[in-house]
């Protein structure tokens, strides 16, 4: 007998235009400040990245360490929650943003409740082994339990691993498969069904008509990262892109 599992979250949206880890060029990346940037441009789907910390809090943050886009340097796995509201991620970016704080994931289901926008969460290739990675799944979801049915959400991330236990746990959602070009070999189709990957979030770098063919061919949407330039933007929605990561995405709304 099979079971039809009710989808949620699913994208409906054509042609989306993600804002790379917020509107970035207007406030410093991954904060509050750049995802309300790029709403009030706007801009409907917003692009993040997600880890845990020492507690199992998820925050939004892209590097490993706190040392480029924080007054802090270092990892961050052994922080908790309090340690947060010590570190500021807002002034490296300019003196408007001091005191801007590393979000936490559930900042960002708040806002996009509020704000009526959509967002790809992409899982970090958690560092501190297969407890932790289990770990951010559960986190994650928990999180996502607040968030308002209507909103859209991609699952998103460069680790296969990590997104088959992701869509173990969670059929429902969508999920995206990220990859480097150079890391892309023949088995892709394999490990698109296997992870149970609706997307596939190819890098822009010698995407071709011909592998954008066998992408939408395989039935897979296509979101490519990372596109600022107007011309490559057009090109890859009319060779059928579902989707663009972009630097700009206040110039494409
Ligand atoms: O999701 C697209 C893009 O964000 C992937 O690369 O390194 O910016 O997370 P990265
Ligand atoms: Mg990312």
């Amino acid at each position: 007998m099979s079971v039809t599992i009710p989808m949620a979250h699913v994208p409906t949206s054509s042609r989306m235009v993600f804002a790379h880890r917020g509107l970035n060029h207007q406030a410093p990346e991954n904060t509050m400040p750049a995802f309300e940037a790029a709403a009030g441009a706007g801009v409907q789907w917003i692009e993040t990245d997600v880890d845990i910390i020492a507690d199992g809090t998820p925050i939004l943050i892209h590097d490993s360490t706190l040392d480029r886009t924080t007054n802090r340097t270092g990892g961050f796995y052994g922080l908790t929650r309090a340690d947060l509201s010590q570190i500021d991620a807002g002034a490296w970016f300019g003196r408007d943003f001091r005191g801007t704080r590393i979000p936490l994931l559930s900042d960002l289901v708040t806002f996009m409740n509020e704000a009526g926008v959509n967002a790809n969460i992409e899982l970090k290739a958690h560092e501190t082994g297969k407890e932790g990675s289990l770990r951010l799944i559960g986190s994650v979801l928990k999180e996502l339990e607040n968030l308002d049915p209507e909103r859209e959400l991609i699952i998103s991330s460069f680790s296969s691993l990590l997104l088959a236990h992701f869509h173990e746990e969670a059929p429902e959602l969508a999920i995206g498969m990220l990859w480097e070009s150079k890391a892309m070999y023949y088995d892709w189709l394999s490990v698109l069904e296997m992870v149970g990957a609706s997307y596939i979030h190819a890098e822009d770098v010698d995407l071709s008509p011909t592998r954008m063919d066998a992408f939408t061919g395989a039935g897979y949407g296509v979101n490519v990262w990372t596109v600022n330039a107007p011309d490559r933007v057009n090109q890859l929605f009319n060779w059928g892109a579902t989707g663009i990561f972009t630097d700009t995405a206040d110039r494409f709304v």
